[in-house]
């Protein structure tokens, strides 16, 4: 009842980390893509910073000193449209990654990655395994406050080399798509433990407390306009759903993130009054998740409870790749048929669904406006 039907199971020999010629293609192609960029020393348009956790991480944890526990840079994560692993954990592209090319942008790049001079319309702080919380994964990821920091060393770099008052348009006009949250609830199997000592309500209150603290900092820096994705239905995710040992979800983990979002679009809406100029875009990842895991073939897919890739029960364990102590796990054959591609991370086809829905879906997902409305009418 677990697994997969038998056809979907692939050997884990047939995975190889050799680069195919398309990768090779693609690489050459994406370095002539980024030379042109930079030619372009008057760089206009809105610019997007990203923040946050895995859902969010383009390859930061790659340049940091962790564990494989907080990275995706080995097969199969990255196949489908990389054909290499970036680090980033899915089998694709990330939502990030289909709202830059939205928003005609290229890919943004790690902050951690990027080299002098090499500014191409966005940076990207985020960290797998990052929370709001400073202790959350502490030692092994750039946590948001760490982010932040990052974020003031590049508006004072991009002054240095640009001028003041056009780095100054460029992070104010700057759109700052964040995700982060899930982690500081840690995996379902950690609540009991968890809440011992705090109530969630007063535990939701630490988090999102901090999570204001760096919108307000970002403000400080000088940005104005936030996207910001909320915290998932984890708890229906295949780890979620491993954890209850009889495949429903985990409804603590539910619950607590109902909790946060609710928690987190109050405060947006306040700072929207408080700060003269702030705007924010929330996502509802919540529902929008909840109904693909529910109905995946109303959306196109085969699967939204199983993973694609890990092993035991859904595939809820993090062993996708074999590199995280674990060596062996399971790889379904179609990614794009699954919802999620590891054990709580969304396969790339689900990724450009949210995206889409961020980008231009209505107010029944997105709110008070959706991430279109950033990019419209900007450019000095
Ligand atoms: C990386 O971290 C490990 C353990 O946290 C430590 O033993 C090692 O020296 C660190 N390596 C570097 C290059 O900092
Ligand atoms: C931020 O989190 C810390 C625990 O890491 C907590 O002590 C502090 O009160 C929180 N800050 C806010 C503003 O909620
Ligand atoms: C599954 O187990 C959970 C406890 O882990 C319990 O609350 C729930 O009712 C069970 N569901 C079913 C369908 O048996
Ligand atoms: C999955 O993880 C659980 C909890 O760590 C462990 O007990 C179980 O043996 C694992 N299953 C497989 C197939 O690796
Ligand atoms: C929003 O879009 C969805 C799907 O595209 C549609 O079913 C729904 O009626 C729309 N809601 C509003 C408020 O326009």
């Amino acid at each position: 009842m677990y697994q997969a039907e038998e056809d979907e199971h692939r050997p884990t020999l047939f995975i190889m980390s050799t680069p195919t010629l398309q990768a090779v293609l693609f690489a050459v192609l994406a370095s002539l893509f980024v030379s042109a960029r930079c030619e372009n020393q008057s760089w206009k348009g809105v610019a997007l910073f990203v923040l946050g956790d895995s859902i969010n991480d383009a390859g930061t944890n790659n340049y940091i000193n962790t564990t494989a526990g907080f990275r995706a840079n080995f097969p199969p994560y990255g196949e489908t449209f990389f054909r290499i692993p970036t680090g980033r954990f899915s089998d694709g592209r990330l939502i990030v990654d289909f709202i830059a090319e939205y928003a005609n942008l290229p890919l943004i790049p790690p902050y951690l990655q990027m080299k002098d001079d090499e500014f191409m319309g966005g940076a990207n702080f985020a960290s797998g395994g990052a929370g709001a919380l400073v202790g959350t994964s502490e030692g092994y990821v750039v946590d948001l406050k760490t982010q932040l920091k990052q974020l003031e060393q590049l508006e004072k770099k991009l002054r240095k080399e640009m001028g003041s008052e056009k780095a100054k348009r460029i992070i104010k006009d700057g759109v700052y798509l964040i995700s982060i949250g899930t982690n500081d609830y840690g995996m379902p199997l950690s609540y009991p433990a968890l809440f011992q000592s705090i109530s969630m309500e007063d535990y939701v209150g630490m988090v999102i407390g901090n999570i204001t603290t760096v919108l307000k900092g970002i403000y400080e820096v000088g940005g104005r306009k936030f996207a910001m994705i909320g915290v998932g239905q984890f708890g229906c995710a295949p780890s979620g759903r491993a954890s209850t040992r009889n495949g429903s979800c985990s409804v603590e983990a539910n619950n607590v993130a109902k909790l946060h979002n609710v928690a987190l679009t109050s405060v947006l809406t306040k700072l929207e009054i408080q700060l003269q100029g702030f705007e924010y875009s929330y996502f509802d990842y919540y529902t929008s998740g909840s109904k693909r895991f529910q109905y995946p073939s109303k959306y196109g897919f085969k699967e939204g409870q199983i993973a694609c890739c890990g092993s035991g029960p859904y595939r809820g364990n993090f062993t996708c790749g074999g590199q995280r102590g674990v060596k062996e796990y399971s790889l379904c054959h179609h990614p794009d048929k699954y919802v999620f591609f590891d054990s709580g991370h969304s396969s790339e086809r689900a990724n450009r669904q949210y995206a889409q829905l961020m980008w231009n879906g209505n107010l029944s997902v997105v709110g008070p406006r959706n991430v279109k409305a950033f990019f419209k009418h900007e450019g000095a």
